[in-house]
């Protein structure tokens, strides 16, 4: 087992990564609670199984346990579903020394993470990501939150988990398209600031032939490599005022992209990503900042592991959506990254190295138009 440390002074927590760490971490954590209830939040997506060996643990250690199943996908980030839980919690007679537990993916860890952090004015409350983007990106870091008609995420809280519980055994009943999405985030981490961790992953791919590799040492490997990268990040900035931005690459382009195709499952949030991390790297070509080449081998990258990140394809699973250079441009300035009415995006000057940028409305609205006609792949 891996242990890498989120270092935030008295809101410190450990990420514990490794095949079959479950049961032992849980009783681990439940035997030092300070209170003997837990109330586990997951999703209808999230086999049984698992909620089940936190029950058997809870019982063993003479912990009160309370579960709640919510609807899987993205529609559940809503201020019903959260208004639900929070009723359902308090009807449990909670105090502040209830635990939560987030055992699901993105949706139930930023939905239970926020509860958490206003239910009686904060309890404490446990990641037990059950995907792979969970694993390596939204487990980590305390941003919790939902989302609202206008976009993704927009209201929330910067809230720590008290530990974090990885078990890449989890991942052997993960559908390949949701592998295939988390990966985008791992991705990201070496596009971001770790062109050698780029070259690994690409170097494996081409060695291993096939992906999604299901092999548990680079499983293991690239989502610690992950883990410590992010922890390192938010270690330094776990407010966003500097460095953590860089964690948004591809994310303004890419929540555009969620916010026109709507959150039906048509486009998963890490695929989003991914075709965002390419059109961030096309519009820093454009800038002068990186060579088109950088965009080409990152996509080249996604294609080559067998994902779909091409604009063509997406505008024709959704014939029904417009996808207009105007309404992309409308979702980006939705988007959090607004500052002085400007859009603040995080673009490259190549694989491995960000750069945080102010842009300019016109020059974004021609690039989608570009994008969005001449875009033959
Ligand atoms: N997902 C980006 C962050 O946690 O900052």
């Amino acid at each position: 087992m891996n242990k890498i440390s989120v270092s935030l002074g008295d809101r410190s927590y450990d990420i514990a990564i490794g095949a079959g760490v479950l049961v032992p971490e849980i009783e681990r954590v439940l035997r030092q609670l300070p209170e003997k209830k837990i109330v586990t939040i997951t999703d209808e997506g999230v086999p049984e199984a698992y909620a089940r060996q936190i029950k058997n643990v809870a019982e063993k250690c003479g912990i009160e346990y309370h579960l709640i199943r919510i609807k899987n996908g993205e529609n559940s980030k809503s201020f019903k579903v959260l208004e639900t839980i929070v009723n359902q919690i308090l009807d449990i007679k909670i105090s502040r020394q209830t635990t939560l537990i987030a055992l699901g993916g993105g949706v139930v860890g930023d939905l239970t993470g926020f509860a958490a952090s206003i239910l009686l004015r904060g309890v404490p409350f446990i990641q037990i990501p059950t995907t792979l983007l969970a694993m390596v990106d939204s487990s980590v870091g305390g941003k919790t939150g939902i989302n609202t008609p206008c976009g993704k995420n927009l209201v929330g809280s910067f809230y720590q988990p008290k530990a974090v519980i990885i078990d890449t055994e989890i991942l052997r009943s993960l559908p390949e398209r949701e592998w295939l999405a988390g990966y985008a985030e791992i991705v990201k981490y070496a596009v971001i600031d770790d062109a050698e961790f780029f070259d690994y992953l690409e170097n494996y791919r081409k060695e291993s032939g096939s992906y999604p590799s299901r092999d548990e040492d680079f499983i293991q490997t690239i989502i610690r490599k992950s883990c410590q990268s992010k922890a390192a990040i938010v270690s330094r900035d776990e407010r966003e005022s500097g460095v953590r931005e860089w964690l948004n690459l591809g994310h303004t382009f890419g929540h555009a992209l969620e916010a026109l195709v709507g959150y039906s499952g048509e486009l998963l949030h890490g695929e989003a990503v991914a075709i965002g991390m390419i059109l961030a790297l096309g519009y820093s070509s454009e800038l002068g900042l990186c060579q088109a080449s950088d965009a080409e081998i990152l996509e080249n990258h996604f294609m080559n592991v067998g994902m779909d990140v091409s604009l063509r394809k997406l505008q024709e699973r959704v014939p029904d959506k417009q996808f207009s250079p105007e309404r992309l441009l409308d979702a980006m300035r939705h988007d959090k990254k607004v500052s002085d009415g400007k859009i603040k995006l995080i673009l490259s000057h190549g694989i491995g190295k960000t750069v945080v940028m102010q842009a300019d409305d016109k020059g974004l609205l021609v690039f989608w138009q570009k994008k969005l006609s001449n875009n033959n792949r």
